[in-house]
């Protein structure tokens, strides 16, 4: 087999076999194939496609490509969630012991953040002593007998992936629904995931801006899924603002616990149970959704899902007794109103910007190598579509830092006020096949 053959029969808008793709993908990851082949052959990709077949084939050779994670130890079916991005997005730290109380297994192996948009391990970080350093042993007996535990990032899983999403990058084929949707599912497929969740966002923060967009890539995604045998469901939900109220880590982690408490904001606790309600079918311990969600909401106002949250920061090592006393974690020196210069109803707050603003006060990472500041981060007293009053708060900052002259611009440039607006549709659309 020549790669040249392969890049010219798709730049004639023919399908590749299954071996023709992984001769691709295992040479790429070995380092035969050079970066200008593989270069013209994701642009034949990007305007050529893929159809269902080459797709599957694709995630499954990039699946192949390097390590992947064994779960067959842990009883039932392991369901894992992945969202395509967002701001102040609180969901997985709600989700993994709000389905846990109901029986699920969740082997949740989570990464940190880089750039605005928070990691979920960052975040419990803000728990004094909690960690994610267990050895595989420990962690698939912890979600045998509790039924939750996050793992860092371990192993060299999907390589090609790595490789590919770092050429993409440079050459112009990142917006590729057939490479972006065999890229995700890569990552969940090795990490060990039976059945998969997936929250795609749209809107002005998220990385499919219009809700077509979202849909195709669900689509593509759930096909994906199905076809591999790992059933998989989509939500398409509203990116437009933040998530709930909190953006920023242990305000975040103070979010989790009211919306376990049945407190929470209005829109991550409708999101959290629509997730919810998907994981808990896949996982067969519902026959439907809406019986998914009463069993969840049941055990969100009997207390199982905040007392399962104690025990999951416990076993890795957490003050669990945060829980009861929030202020026992990490808390910012300043709190800093943001007041409106106008009257009327919010009409926008450009979650990407919010996003920045809380970065720029330390709560998440430029580089790599930045340390994150777990107490700062931004609370929203306003969101789309409620009235304000001129002089009245729209978002309180928490900083460690007495200046925040430019986080204070950068919020008055992300939100607008207008004579009329309204909340936009949190979930667009379900997608199961
Ligand atoms: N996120 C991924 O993991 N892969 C892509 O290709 C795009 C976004
Ligand atoms: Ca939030």
């Amino acid at each position: 087999m020549r790669m040249v053959d392969i890049i010219s029969k798709k730049r004639d808008g023919n399908s590749l076999s299954k071996a023709e793709i992984d001769f691709f993908i295992e040479g790429y990851t070995k380092g035969d194939i050079p970066d200008y082949q593989a270069s013209a052959l994701l642009m034949a990709i990007y305007f050529e496609d893929m159809n269902d077949e080459e797709r599957q084939n694709l995630t499954l050779a990039m699946v192949n490509s390097g390590e992947t994670i064994d779960l067959s130890a842990i009883s039932g079916i392991k369901v894992d969630k992945h969202s395509t991005g967002g701001v102040g997005d609180t969901t997985t730290l709600v989700l993994a012991p709000l389905v846990a109380a109901l029986g699920v297994p969740v082997a949740k192996m989570s990464g940190r953040g880089l750039g605005h948009t928070g990691g979920t391990i960052d975040k419990l970080e803000s728990v004094e002593g909690f960690h994610v350093e267990l050895s595989q042993k420990d962690f698939i007996e912890l979600v045998n007998r509790d039924k939750v535990a996050v793992i860092g990032q371990s192993g060299n899983l999907t390589p090609a992936d790595k490789k590919l999403y770092a050429l993409r990058d440079v050459t112009g084929t990142v917006d590729s629904i057939p490479l972006i949707a065999s890229s995700i599912m890569s990552k969940k497929i090795a990490a060990g995931a039976d059945a998969i969740c997936l929250d795609v966002k749209t809107g002005a923060g998220a990385f499919m801006k219009t809700e077509e967009d979202a849909e195709e890539l669900a689509r593509a995604m759930v096909r994906i899924g199905n076809g591999v045998q790992r059933n998989t469901m989509a939500v398409i939900s509203d990116m437009s603002q933040p998530l709930g109220f909190a953006v920023g880590n242990a305000l975040e982690v103070k979010e989790a616990i009211d919306t376990l408490r049945g407190n929470g904001p209005e829109d991550l606790t409708e999101l959290v149970l629509v997730l919810g309600s998907q994981m808990v079918v896949l996982a067969g311990q519902a026959a439907d959704l809406a019986e998914a969600r009463a069993k969840l909401e049941a055990v969100i106002a009997s207390g199982e899902a905040l007392a399962k949250f104690k025990v999951f920061l416990e076993n890795q090592g957490g003050d669990a007794s945060v829980v009861d006393d929030p202020s026992k974690l990490p808390q910012a020196r300043y709190e800093i109103d943001v007041k409106a210069k106008s009257s009327g109803f919010v009409s926008e707050i450009i979650a990407d910007e919010i996003g920045v603003a809380a970065m720029l006060l330390g709560a998440g990472r430029a580089t790599k190598e930045d340390q994150i500041d777990l107490g700062v981060g931004l609370l929203l007293r306003r969101k789309i579509g409620d009235r304000v009053e001129a002089g009245e708060t729209l978002v309180t900052i928490f900083s460690n830092r007495e200046d925040v002259t430019e986080v204070k611009a950068k919020i008055y440039a992300s939100i607008q006020i207008a004579e009329q607006a309204s909340a936009p549709k949190l979930v667009h659309k379900i997608i199961t096949e």
